[in-house]
């Protein structure tokens, strides 16, 4: 009896819970980053995304403000009299975080073949070829194409050549809805052009991924590892058609697996890693966690590894010191989720109900609580949100990108947070959605969910037009 007590109590506790009744709206459900969440006034605007957690101290506004500098600063090449933003490159995607995660959007792919768009970018990687290649896997995740490393860079400094271009071109598809309508996804391709260092290799792989949305990342790291571990399925023993696995990966500063949580396949232990690999892989600048004044230039590029480098005595003889990484770190942990004011809208509720009964749910976990973490009291203890499980899913055939990366294979995606999402046409004035932003408005990027999550679309296509729309304005709603 004390035994069922205690399962039963568990239960209770566990981020299930808000997913069971969910009739009504749900204490919290309209504020969801907890305390943290941004308490607009006027409607929404290109800004809602720019504001630190409301519940920072005073003093932390400051060290936020630090860290929003960094993120928009806009490095230059070296050598240069400014040289605490020297070190750019030598093979670059972007000069500054904020080129791609603008206004703390999301990034958008190429709309023209001229489109100087930065915030698309393609990974690279071949199949590993012996011990060594499974070791690099091991601690990188891939194993980096030989020449040209994980990742193409379309800029170079000046007397550099940059490594190719992208091109993105559509191939469009007509989908078929219950109630007479259709809808039309295009499939991308990609090409490299104008590739400057030779071939590429043969069995290159590659992975097209838009800059994700940066509000609420510090709650998503504070959810406790086992909680995101209870809702795993690996086996699908419950038989739902859902699994859902945690991806594995190599954590750079406890030097052994963690947890992944950040990037599209959850490749990322931490937001201290992910903002260290993206100084250095994306924008070319060394830093404390991954040293290395050259960025992604591998050992066959010599001119990029011979090119001046940045580091200097006032940022402890690296390109970024230790200080702006903690500053970065803490303004990428506290940007402000937005409110719900519809939250208990009627129609808004309708739709929610749609999302939980077609399963959407199962994958897109709408709550949790945050640990209690003294040393983050902002972040600590809140009821969050984020409608994701941060597992693993296989999504299908049509959104694999047949790149493994760690203990992700080649189709499966981390489950997308959706708070925010309806917010996403006032900040980044686009309606671009997934991975490589194939999909071009919330219909479509339902459409393309596949693997685990086709019984959801099958709901989703079945759908009478009343229930979809609602199911959508929910979606906006977020
Ligand atoms: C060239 C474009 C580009 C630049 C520049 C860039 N990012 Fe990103 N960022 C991305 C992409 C694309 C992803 C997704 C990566 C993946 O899936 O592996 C990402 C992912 C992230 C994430 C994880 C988000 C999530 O939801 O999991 C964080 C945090 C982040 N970037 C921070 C930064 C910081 C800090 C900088 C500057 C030092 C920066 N980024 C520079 C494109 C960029
Ligand atoms: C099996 C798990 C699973 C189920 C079930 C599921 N999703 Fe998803 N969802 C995902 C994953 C994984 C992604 C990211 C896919 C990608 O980017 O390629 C995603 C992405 C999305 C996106 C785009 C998010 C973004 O940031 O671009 C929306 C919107 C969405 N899902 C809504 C829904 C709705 C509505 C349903 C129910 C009809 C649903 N999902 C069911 C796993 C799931």
């Amino acid at each position: 009896m004390i035994r069922c007590l205690f399962t039963a109590v568990l239960l209770l506790g566990t981020p299930l819970l808000a997913t069971a009744s969910a009739d009504g709206p749900q204490p919290g459900e309209a504020y969801p980053g907890g305390a943290t969440t941004h308490t607009r006034v006027g409607p929404v605007s290109a800004d809602a995304f720019s504001h630190s957690a409301a519940n920072i101290a005073f003093d932390d506004k400051m060290t936020f403000a630090l860290g929003r500098a960094i993120f928009r600063k806009l490095w230059v090449s070296s050598p240069s009299s400014t040289t605490a933003s020297d070190g750019l490159g030598p093979l670059y995607n972007a000069r500054s975080c904020e080129r791609c995660h603008l206004k703390n959007g999301r990034g958008r792919p190429p709309e023209t073949p001229n489109d100087n768009s930065v915030s698309l970018f393609l990974r690279l990687s071949i199949a590993p070829r012996s011990t060594a290649d499974l070791s690099t896997q091991q601690q990188r995740g891939v194993v980096p194409e030989p020449v040209y490393g994980t990742q193409l860079q379309t800029f170079a400094v000046p007397g550099m050549e940059a490594e190719g271009q992208l091109q993105v071109s559509y191939e469009e598809q007509r989908v078929a809805l219950a109630d007479g309508g259709d809808a039309w996804l295009r499939s991308p391709r990609y090409q490299i052009l104008q590739p400057a260092y030779g071939p590429l290799h043969p069995d290159l792989q590659v992975s097209a991924r838009i800059a994700p949305p940066m509000p609420g990342l510090g709650l998503l790291e504070q959810i406790s590892e086992a909680d995101i571990l209870s809702l795993a399925d690996p086996k699908d023993l419950d038989g739902d058609g859902i699994s859902g696995r945690p991806n594995r990966v190599w954590d750079q500063a406890r030097q052994t697996t963690a947890l992944g949580r950040f990037g599209w396949k959850a490749g990322s232990p931490s937001l201290a890693q992910q903002n260290s690999s993206a100084l250095q892989g994306d924008i070319g600048i060394g830093n404390a966690m991954i040293p290395g004044a050259s960025g992604d230039c591998s050992p066959q590029q010599t001119t990029c590894l011979q090119a001046p480098n940045g580091n200097t005595e006032a940022q402890g003889g690296l390109e970024a010191s230790q200080q702006m990484l903690d500053w970065l770190l803490f303004y990428s942990r506290h940007i402000a989720v937005t409110p719900r004011p519809n939250a208990a809208d009627p129609e808004i509720l309708a739709g929610k109900r749609l999302f939980n009964d077609s399963g959407c749910a199962r994958c897109h976990r709408p709550h949790f609580v945050t640990a209690d973490n003294p040393g983050l009291p902002a972040l600590s203890q809140q009821s969050i949100w984020p409608y994701s499980d941060l597992l693993l899913h296989d999504m299908g055939e049509g959104l694999a990108d047949h790149r493994p990366e760690f203990a992700a294979n080649g189709r499966e995606w981390r489950t997308a947070p959706l708070w925010g999402i309806g917010q996403t046409r006032a900040v980044s004035g686009h309606n671009y959605f997934l991975h490589d932003g194939r999909a071009r408005n919330l219909l479509e990027a339902v459409l393309w969910h596949g693997g685990e999550a086709s019984a959801a679309r099958d709901r989703f296509i079945a759908m009478p037009t009343d229930q979809r729309t609602q199911l959508i304005r929910f979606l906006e709603s977020l």
